[in-house]
């Protein structure tokens, strides 16, 4: 199938805006949208009171939805449904929870860092009707990732298992009061406290704290180029943008059962595993566990999922996996498919075409941006290849490193105008990095590199900086590498991202040894598992390259660009900051 014929091809449904919030015209509703007229949905417009798990769950309850389903949950153990009513009895018991057997209050950071689960999300909307800021923590992290993050932001209290909680080194962390564990028997003291009994036991009433339009939310922490991760903050505003993002992006209406399929460590699983459709009242399907190219397609047919948001990894896993599977299962639900986290192929669109005859909806944003930024929404014709246009209320453009804005066709940064909804607010503990991110204080440059088409398409072309993106995951090659550097056997190290055809990138390590160690298969395999170990399993170096000696600037930096080049057989450009 050829560019030109996905190009012009219509959705399944028709053009999928509906009522108020119908695209007649993009350009035109660019134009004319406001913000403002987003928010009127909440009742925090009538009442000038925010909180977003209130209206997330609890607005819902209180009105025709209340017996609707909220969450189907699904693992290889539990298979449950809640709905609207009974979430916001759930949230109300975990805020009960948290708040009797902890001293968190109001802007306390509490973690999260278990697997997904029904009391994962009780847990995080319990804890956001308190107004204590959540920090969500991958299931795969190990110790060192875990420390870094509880220690930057101080966390007071962690909802995690039995399994996980020996990788949080609590003697290390001072402000570390209350760990609360989610399994069966339990044993309690002042400081171990079982989540399970205590959520059977508690008030299914509870007062949410009512909160300002900038009060804290989430906290995820993210990857640079350099230095420890960033904790990045989320304020409460941001849920306008959701539900925007959520009706003109994702084309929820009362009738769809989404499936996001991001965990909410990562921001895609909170702002659209949880907010978006929520705010919109969608019914939520969450599947536990790993991906599973059967277990993904008999969900879809069991659930009778609709809209279905994931990743261009994962829909190359699928395809990769062929027809069989395919002809096994019903898919014909789906309606509206969309992705997020690295480029989409036109290969993986056609794909689409092809198995679910739809187009896969490309939309690009980041941690940072708390939403949807750039997408290919609603009645848009999609380009292959180009993640889509600012969705109203948006500015975006292409600026040169003083912040001009270069002309169409002209590769630059990508960059949003500062202001929208869900921007983040802070760096924890750093405003000098948070104002780094800004040129001219106008705008927030991404760290993409991308141009623009005459007519106003975006074109994803990479990272500005050496940010590894694999599997959808972002890896900061410096924290691998800090990491290790902690292996006794390594001199220096560096990272870099290598092309893969599934993994989008995969880690890749060079790697100089110390005088008295030899390179060999099984030292690399230690290595890889060293940082399995320490980091996160993702985060390890899935292929190892040893060298006697690595190429770094006279300040002894390590060159990844050199790395990167040797890597693809490419020129190594300009040397002259080389050490000798
Ligand atoms: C980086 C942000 C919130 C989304 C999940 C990742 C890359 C994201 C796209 C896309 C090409 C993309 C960018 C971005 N990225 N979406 N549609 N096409 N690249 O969030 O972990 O904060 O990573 O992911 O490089 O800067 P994140």
């Amino acid at each position: 199938m050829s560019f030109e014929r996905v190009i012009g091809m219509e959705s399944k449904t028709l053009p999928v805006m509906q009522g108020d919030y119908q695209l007649r015209d993009y350009e035109q509703t660019a134009k004319d949208f406001k913000w403002s007229e987003a928010e009127k949905e909440f009742s925090w417009h009538e009442t000038g009171l925010i909180n977003i798990a209130h209206e997330a769950v609890d607005r819902h309850a209180n009105s025709y939805r209340k017996n609707k389903v909220a969450l189907f949950y699904k693992d290889a153990n539990r298979k449950e449904t809640y709905t609207f009513h009974e979430m916001k009895r759930m949230s109300n018991k975990a805020a009960n929870v948290l708040r009797n057997h902890s001293s968190l209050d109001k802007g306390d950071r509490l973690f999260v860092f278990m697997p997904r689960s029904p009391e994962l999300y009780f847990a995080i909307l319990g804890a956001l009707k308190m107004g204590t800021i959540v920090g969500p923590l991958f299931e795969a992290f190990m110790e060192g990732a875990v420390f870094d993050r509880l220690s930057d932001s101080e966390a007071k209290a962690v909802v995690t298992t039995p399994e996980l909680v020996s990788r949080i080194p609590i003697d290390k962390l001072p402000h570390l009061k209350t760990i609360f564990l989610v399994g069966d028997n339990i044993e309690e003291d002042s400081k171990f406290i079982d989540f399970n009994k205590h959520l059977k036991e508690a008030s299914p009433y509870f007062q949410v704290e009512w909160l300002e339009r900038e009060s804290p939310t989430l906290l995820h922490y993210t990857s640079g180029s350099t230095g420890k991760p960033k904790g990045v903050l989320h304020v409460q505003e941001a849920m306008v943008q959701q539900l925007q993002t959520a009706k003109w992006v994702m084309d929820l209406k009362d009738e769809d059962v989404f499936w996001c399929t991001a965990d909410p460590g990562w921001v895609t699983g909170t702002a659209y595993g949880i907010f978006g459709p929520m705010l919109a009242g969608a019914t939520s399907l969450i599947l536990g566990g790993r991906f599973s190219t059967d277990s993904w397609y008999e969900s879809i047919q069991e659930y009778g999922v609709t809209v279905w948001y994931s990743a261009p990894t994962a829909f190359r896993m699928l395809m990769g996996a062929g027809a069989g599977p395919l002809e096994k299962y019903d898919l014909s639900s789906l309606r509206h498919i969309l992705s997020v986290g690295e480029p989409l192929n036109p290969e993986v669109i056609r794909w689409g075409m092809e198995v679910f005859n739809l187009r896969i909806h490309d939309t690009w944003w980041m941690t940072e941006t708390g939403a949807q930024t750039i997408c290919n929404f609603g009645s848009l014709p999609i380009k292959p290849g180009s993640m889509g246009k600012p969705v109203p209320g948006i500015e975006a453009a292409i600026v040169d490193d003083r912040g001009q804005i270069l002309r169409p066709n002209q590769m630059g940064n990508l960059a949003i105008k500062k202001g929208w909804p869900a921007m983040m607010r802070q760096i924890w503990n750093n405003p000098e990095k948070y104002d780094s991110y800004f040129l001219n204080n106008e705008w927030y440059v991404s760290g993409d590199s991308a141009y623009m088409d005459e007519d106003g398409y975006f074109f994803f072309q990479g990272r500005v900086d050496d940010v590894i993106m694999t599997s959808g995951e972002r890896v900061g090659p410096f924290e691998v590498e800090s990491k290790l550097l902690e292996h006794p056997a390594i001199v220096e190290a560096g990272v870099i991202g290598k092309p893969d055809p599934v993994r989008g990138e995969i880690i890749k390590a060079f790697i100089a040894l110390h005088e008295g160690y030899e390179p060999s298969e099984e030292l690399a395999d230690a290595i890889k598992q060293f940082v399995k170990k320490e980091l996160a399993a993702h985060a390890a170096p899935r292929e190892i390259e040893f060298k006697d000696k690595l190429p770094k600037t006279r300040s002894g930096k390590i060159m990844r660009r050199v790395l990167k080049a040797w890597e693809l057989n490419l020129p190594v450009g300009d040397l002259s900051t080389m050490e000798d």
